[in-house]
């Protein structure tokens, strides 16, 4: 059998298109396993990347958060995957710098505690919108203690419940999320249902079916100018958790402070740095998607919530192209705003 070749999409300066070009094949080290990707997904923290080489630790540079493909080589130590298994994957290029981490080549190496057995009734297309946003949601819902994000920016810490299998009784804890279409919006939606929580999702308004769809008990339309008072009215008397603003821009910090405000405070995770001077009665912090709290959600929960669709592959994915060639196209649509969707490169 021909010796396995991989390519990668690098970054060789900020501010330029990634360039594909021959890259070495990853060796799977302890804990780790390397897959061949058969999908990558786009997030908006790779345009930044690309833009401005935030987040570079060693240059050329390949990026990216999320893969899908089959299971090339198991590192020492692996149990739960074997050669050939078809798998999903958060790749922690972000944390640990290593090119080999990066999503945007044709192999990449990945925790094997940040995977999960892809059922076969899904396709590497759709499975790659799962990775990234899934964790992003567990680092929303159930960090306990507040830790370090960026430089003097905490992560929010609501501690909530890990999503179950099981049909929990819901808790009578309600979190408004802010975004709720957008992939990490959808997917806390789902996750926090799972886990008994009630979300009130605020989404576009040709996008409040698919809030519902994740698990949302209300979902209002962003530009609705009662906004505030329909949000606060959908609380009700439950006890509310606070907000997560998942778009994190200053329309969406202003009326998360106003629901905050007239609700008696609460928490509010961002996904940017909060504004500065937050209320007394309100916990602020930026969520930091990589955080081994997701380990046990990513080796008990994802396959068989997946199999039972508890776990729904969405939003759903929009393929730009296929091939390596296509991430610059990707990255570009990404910063041009999408909608209730993920934009995936199929290899
Ligand atoms: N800190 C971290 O660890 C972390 C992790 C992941 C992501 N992020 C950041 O989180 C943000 C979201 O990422 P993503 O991948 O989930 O984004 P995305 O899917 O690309 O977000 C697109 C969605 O944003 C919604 N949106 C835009 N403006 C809105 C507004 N004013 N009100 C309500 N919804 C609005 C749109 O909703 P409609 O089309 O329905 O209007 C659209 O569906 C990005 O800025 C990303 O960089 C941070």
């Amino acid at each position: 059998m021909a010796a396995p070749k991989n390519q990668a999409a690098f970054l060789k300066e900020a501010g330029t298109p990634l360039e594909v070009a021959d890259a070495p094949v990853p060796t799977a080290g302890a804990g780790e396993i390397v897959v061949k990707n058969a999908a990558i997904a786009i997030n908006p923290l790779d345009w930044h990347m690309q833009e401005h080489g935030v987040f570079i630790q060693q240059w050329p540079a390949v990026f990216g958060c999320d893969v899908a493909g089959e299971v090339f080589e198991v590192g020492p130590g692996v149990e739960r995957f074997k050669k050939g298994d078809r798998v999903i994957g958060h790749t922690v290029n972000l944390v640990s710098g290593r090119p080999q981490d990066g999503a945007y080549a044709l192999y990449t190496t990945v925790p094997a505690n940040k995977a999960a057995i892809l059922p076969s009734s899904i396709s590497f297309t759709d499975g790659v919108v799962v990775p990234f946003a899934m964790e992003a949601a567990v680092c929303v819902l159930s960090v306990t203690e507040p830790g370090p994000c960026m430089p003097g920016v905490l992560t929010p810490a609501l501690g909530l419940p890990l999503p179950s299998l099981e049909a929990v009784p819901s808790t009578d804890k309600t979190l408004v999320i802010y975004g709720g279409s957008s992939s990490v919006g959808s997917m806390t939606t789902q996750i926090a249902t799972a886990a008994g929580i009630n979300v009130i999702a605020i989404s576009g308004a040709h996008n409040l079916e698919l809030s519902k769809r994740c698990g949302a008990t209300d979902a209002f339309d962003h530009k609705d100018s009662s906004l505030v008072e329909k949000v606060i009215a959908a609380v009700g008397t439950s006890q509310f958790v606070g907000v997560l603003d998942a778009v994190s821009i200053p329309e969406t910090y202003t009326n998360s402070l106003a629901i905050l405000a007239k609700l008696g405070g609460g928490h509010l995770a961002c996904v940017h740095p909060p504004p500065p001077d937050m209320p007394e009665n309100v916990k602020a912090g930026m969520i930091f998607a990589v955080n081994d709290i997701a380990t046990p959600v990513w080796e008990n929960f994802v396959t068989p919530a997946l199999e039972a669709g508890k776990l729904q592959c969405l939003p759903r994915p929009t393929v730009v192209g296929k091939g390596l060639e296509f991430v610059n196209e990707g990255l570009k649509r990404s910063k041009e705003g999408i909608s209730a969707t993920k934009l995936v490169v199929e290899l």
